[in-house]
């Protein structure tokens, strides 16, 4: 193994851009398919990575869909959460901000409660035992309805104490942010962190950008690398401090390459970059196999690499004195393995 290989892996890490749903190894989908009397269309686990072979957002999309016809109980929610933060914490991430779906649940006649307490139980628990943080942001699927959006949102006020923020995904072809402007102004006044998802290389993608910054007043960005094609674009995302979520390993399944390059220079411009690893069970990587191609397929400094993660605690919706915490165990960290 590399040095700098073995320095990513020890790195105590956050990641800021995973769905949960998107976290189910085909393992795990078979063991809550025999459990629920479900009959998937594959015979085993190797057949159904095999079918995971997509080429844009929505072939994707329509694989993490039909995956999630297996999560039924609370208990499947909590199994499903708990394998992500297992994981997540064996790759010395210290703390996960995760996105879930209600609306591709109770569209399907699962309860609202059932999805969030399986979840919120998970949490409670992987943070007793392992130590590992972690924080909830609902998403609204942007291909149904702005009323939908805004009956999830109903739904989830009995639970607000346990969801941080709010973000927008699914397909964003025919779907721009302003879509959902009055919903996003509604989970303003509640309480609600506000991101979105701004996919790679969409139809309309930097005026998509645009209007998360002038319609929507996003905290954070999702993805969002297209902004490097427009200047005041950048400077604008720049001047209000936003970070943006990188995924790599996700692009590269989607759009045929990493952005590994498109992240350097997101660096080199002082541009708040993360790398994050979105679907982790269909994409094939966690956050640090995101962080270890990256790195290789853009030759970045220990420095680079530390900025990425560092930027990561910063941008986290966590209370400053929590962040600073993480933030000095990144540094002592970094410090005890200079030379190493
Ligand atoms: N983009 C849009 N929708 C999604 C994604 C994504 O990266 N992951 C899960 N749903
Ligand atoms: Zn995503």
């Amino acid at each position: 193994m590399t040095d700098m290989r073995r320095f990513i892996e020890r790195m105590p890490k956050a990641e800021l851009h995973v769905h949960v749903e998107g976290t189910l190894e085909p393992e795990l989908k078979f063991d809550l398919a025999r459990r629920n009397g479900i009959e998937l269309p594959y015979r085993s686990v190797e057949e159904m990575r095999a079918g995971y072979d997509f080429d844009d957002l929505p072939s994707f999309l329509e694989a993490y869909y039909e995956g999630m016809s297996v999560l039924l109980t609370e208990q499947d929610f909590c199994a499903l959460t708990t394998a992500y933060l297992t994981k997540a914490h064996s790759q010395n991430v210290l703390y996960a901000e995760m996105f879930f779906d209600p609306q591709a649940h109770t569209t399907r006649g699962i309860a609202y409660d059932t999805v969030i307490r399986g979840i919120r139980r998970a949490q409670e628990d992987a943070r007793s035992r392992l130590g590992i943080r972690s924080q909830l942001i609902m998403c609204f699927l942007r291909d149904m309805s702005a009323d939908s959006a805004a009956e999830a949102l109903e739904q989830s006020l009995p639970y607000r104490e346990w969801i941080v923020g709010v973000g927008l995904d699914s397909d964003e072809k025919g779907n721009p942010p302003i879509k959902f402007k009055a919903v996003f102004a509604r989970a303003r006044a509640e309480g609600f962190r506000l991101t979105m998802h701004c996919d790679v290389d969409q139809k309309n993608s930097t005026r998509h950008i645009r209007q998360t910054l002038d319609d929507i007043g996003v905290e954070r960005i999702d993805h969002g690398v297209n902004a490097l094609e427009d200047e005041e674009l950048c400077n604008e995302i720049m001047r209000r401090g936003l970070a943006l979520t990188v995924c790599p390993i996700s692009n590269d399944c989607v759009t045929g390459s990493l952005k590994a390059l498109e992240i350097r220079r997101m660096l080199e411009m002082g541009m708040r970059a993360t790398v994050n690893s979105d679907d982790p069970a269909y994409f094939g990587g966690y956050v640090n196999e995101n962080l270890v191609a990256t790195q290789e397929a853009a030759d970045l400094s220990r420095d680079q690499v530390v900025r990425l993660v560092a930027n990561a605690f910063e941008a986290s919706w966590l209370p400053a004195d929590e962040k600073r915490a993480l933030r000095g165990r990144l540094d002592s960290y970094v410090e005890s393995a200079v030379g190493a």
